[in-house]
């Protein structure tokens, strides 16, 4: 072959490894992303997407809440993202009598629109390589000092950049450290509640369907910005107006068609594409497993109680649906990593970064350790990583009266703090604290966990990571023992005991609460993981940061020419792939969309995630689809091979013709370990179909009023 065959090769070969892989950043996009986007039909440029000289897709797309993606889709500051997304806050308007979570919520006219105290919607100003000021004046520092200088840096660039605070400007790392941005956002804050289908639509197939395909949810919700006067943020007001935003996007009622061209723009949270082998070692044998296997226990217990009473399937949903979504996740990344035999593949990378830095002896002095410091690193992590991971699953957050106690854990400090005026506020946001918790609380079914976890805890952690007290605990106590001396003793298991304690808290209360046998039990083990785990866990890890940071550096240096993008950050991203379905299993071919039909056939009126409302049916028979069915059929939802992770969610899916077509909302399970490494045959992301979410407001909520503000092609 002639050098231009091959390297004409070396690019198809590269493009196809590459395919549909990546979240850009959009003001790095480069010819070979927009090269390739336009093979793949798109028919706009980066200016379109990215420009700030001229209102862009960009000012369109916002980061709703802490970690979501939302969209502008008018010009009077309407807003879709998801319905798992906006959960929350249609949980905080919802009563009995007004179950919004329930029945649904629409807002026949803007007066009738709910405020939401604390949600935000950032949109980017602006983003810019900030590298060289974050790095200005570091040379030959070292270690604390250098972190110190970098540090001040960035904070002279944050203040400069929020123009004393009429922005929000945070810098981040990108490439871990090899490259750094700054981001500046207009934040507003009056952010109303227009509508919500029920859950039966919005969370329909619930914790059953999650990241799975074929998916039929229709997970949406709707949301409008306010502004003042000067189309400024404000907070809230009842003068406030609609925010119009410097761009919205059209909507599309034509369509998906397979192999179309489809763009996911929005806000990726993380993820570790390059990491060495032993860090994918230790995450699809270790973490992953054992916080599985921790919280297969939990929610084995918590169903068990769930289905005997219908009050704590209540109580526990959405704490189960927390749970269980990264539970599901993990085996999900642990299989796809297997099958990939993700191993094998990191290693041949590896063996290809030591050939090329093994040709140049000034390379050869930078990078040959590299790779033996990581195999050290890790394994000296290895335990201490066990250990962290049971205590972040056990003692942190696994049990609700531990999280009760542990928010309670600085209670004498804060108490001695506080002149008496104050104590008197303290007093009633402690008592508002507990009938919150206990509001969600079972006692049967939080002491059945707590009991397994701590078990577990004891029977699975080599003894030098718990402290003494806790093996004598666990070795004098049988699990009554444990039931009837710790759990039934302790305040923080019973409401009117720990509100009547609070309700006149002084020195001796405090010091009664301090001695409470749950309290001791998570301050003795605490105390004892800071300083015999966190401390080296912490060093540890510090260690592999570092090597990472150069790591990284060679990785750019030898794949030079070609475009690498940074792992997600939580900042704005450009994602592209096209519609397709995937073949899961040998004789298994998924079609890459679903119709209203499918909701029909798993209908289930018995079981909690499959009970479709009578309406919708209805609908069904009817075959009232109006303009949003397409030859008889209703779209619901599809899936693409977009790269997309956590943050993702109420991101927009965007046309070759830069309208909106769908939500993006979740992943398919067979390709979770999109995280750590990209499959292109089994990588695919969920999108609801933006036809199914007009149909829903249209249709099935009477809300097509709101329909008249959108662009609608
Ligand atoms: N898997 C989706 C995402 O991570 C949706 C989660 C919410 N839905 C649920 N059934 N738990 O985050
Ligand atoms: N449901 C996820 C979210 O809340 C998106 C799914 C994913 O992780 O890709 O962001």
């Amino acid at each position: 072959m002639t050098k231009i065959q091959l390297s004409i090769l070396f690019l198809l070969i590269s493009s196809y490894l590459y395919a549909h892989e990546g979240m850009w950043v959009p003001t790095l996009l480069d010819k070979y992303n927009i090269e390739e986007m336009q093979q793949m039909g798109f028919k706009l440029t980066t200016e379109d997407i990215y420009s700030i000289n001229q209102n862009s897709m960009k000012d369109a797309v916002v980061l709703f809440g802490s970690g979501c993606t939302g969209e502008m889709v008018s010009s009077e500051g309407l807003l879709f993202t998801n319905h798992h997304c906006g959960y929350s806050y249609i949980q905080s308007h919802s009563t009995l009598e007004n179950d919004y979570l329930t029945n649904g919520f629409w807002a026949m006219s803007k007066d009738e629109e709910l405020s939401n105290p604390g949600l935000k919607v950032r949109f980017l100003e602006y983003m810019a390589d900030v590298t060289d000021s974050v790095m200005a004046g570091t040379d030959g520092l070292e270690e604390s000092a250098l972190s110190e200088k970098i540090a001040d840096n960035i904070q002279a660039i944050e203040n400069e950049a929020s123009d004393s605070t009429k922005y929000e400007a945070i810098v981040k790392p990108l490439f871990y450290g090899n490259q750094y941005f700054v981001y500046v956002y207009k934040v507003y804050t009056d952010v109303r509640l227009v509508g919500a289908p029920p859950s039966a639509i919005g969370k329909f197939g619930g914790d059953t369907d999650n990241w799975m395909w074929p998916r039929h949810t229709g997970d949406f919700s709707v949301f409008r910005v306010y502004a003042d006067e000067n189309n400024e943020p404000a907070d809230y007001s009842p003068y406030n107006v609609p925010y119009q935003s410097k761009s919205f996007l059209p909507i599309s009622l034509k369509g998906v068609e397979q192999n179309d061209f489809v763009m996911i723009y929005g806000f990726p949270g993380s993820t570790e594409q390059y990491l060495p082998s032993e860090a994918v070692e230790l995450v699809m044998n270790q973490s992953d497993p054992d916080r599985v296997k921790i919280r297969t226990e939990k929610l084995n217990i918590l169903s068990k109680h769930m289905e005997a009473e219908p009050k704590v399937r209540i109580q526990y949903a959405s704490k189960y649906a927390r749970a269980s979504n990264s539970w599901k996740r993990w085996q999900g990344e642990i299989k796809g990593l297997q099958r990939m035999d993700a191993l094998a593949i990191k290693e041949s990378f590896e063996n290809e970064f030591q050939n090329w830095y093994g040709k140049n002896d000034s390379l050869k002095t930078i990078y040959s350790e590299l790779l033996s410091n990581f195999e050290e690193q890790y394994s000296e992590l290895r335990d201490y990583n066990r250990a962290y991971n049971y205590y972040s699953e056990i003692v942190s957050q696994g049990t609700d009266v531990l999280s009760l106690v542990r928010s309670f854990s600085q209670i004498g400090k804060s108490w001695s703090s506080k002149d008496e005026e104050d104590r008197q506020q303290y007093i009633e946001k402690l008592q508002e604290e507990i009938q919150d918790h206990f509001k969600n609380y079972n006692l049967e079914t939080d002491q059945e966990v707590f009991i397994r976890l701590i078990n577990q805890l004891k029977a699975d952690l080599d003894p030098i990571y718990l402290p003494e007290k806790f093996h004598e605990l666990l070795e004098s106590n049988t699990d009554e023992g444990l039931r009837k001396k710790v759990y039934q003793k302790s305040k923080f298991t019973n409401q009117e005991k720990l509100l009547a304690l609070v309700g006149n808290l002084n020195d001796a209360k405090i010091r009664k609460l301090e001695k409470d046998p749950i309290m001791l039990m998570y301050l003795d083990l605490i105390d004892y993981y800071r300083s015999n785990i966190a401390s080296k866990y912490n060093a540890i890890q510090s260690e592999i940061e570092t090597l990472q940071k150069t790591y990284m550096a060679g990785i750019m240096e030898m794949k030079q020419g070609q475009t690498l993008y940074p792992d997600a950050n939580l900042t704005l991203r450009v994602a592209y792939g096209k519609v397709e379905g995937y073949q899961p299993l040998d004789g298994v071919n998924y079609k890459h969309y679903t119709t209203l039909k499918g909701i029909v056939e798993k209908d289930n009126q018995d079981v909690y995630d499959y009970k479709v409302p009578q309406r919708l049916k209805d609908l069904y028979q009817s075959k009232d689809f109006g303009d949003y069915g397409k030859d008889g059929e209703m779209p619901v939802a599809f899936t693409a091979s977009v790269h997309t992770t956590g943050g993702n969610s109420g991101s927009p899916a965007i046309n070759a013709n830069g309208e909106l077509i769908g939500l993006n909302f979740d992943r398919c399970w067979e390709g979770t370990m999109s995280d750590i490494i990209f499959d292109p045959d089994q990588c695919r992301n969920i999108m609801v179909d933006v036809r199914y979410v007009l149909f829903l407001i249209d249709k099935f909520a009477g809300a097509g009023y709101l329909l008249d503000e959108m662009q609608i092609r």
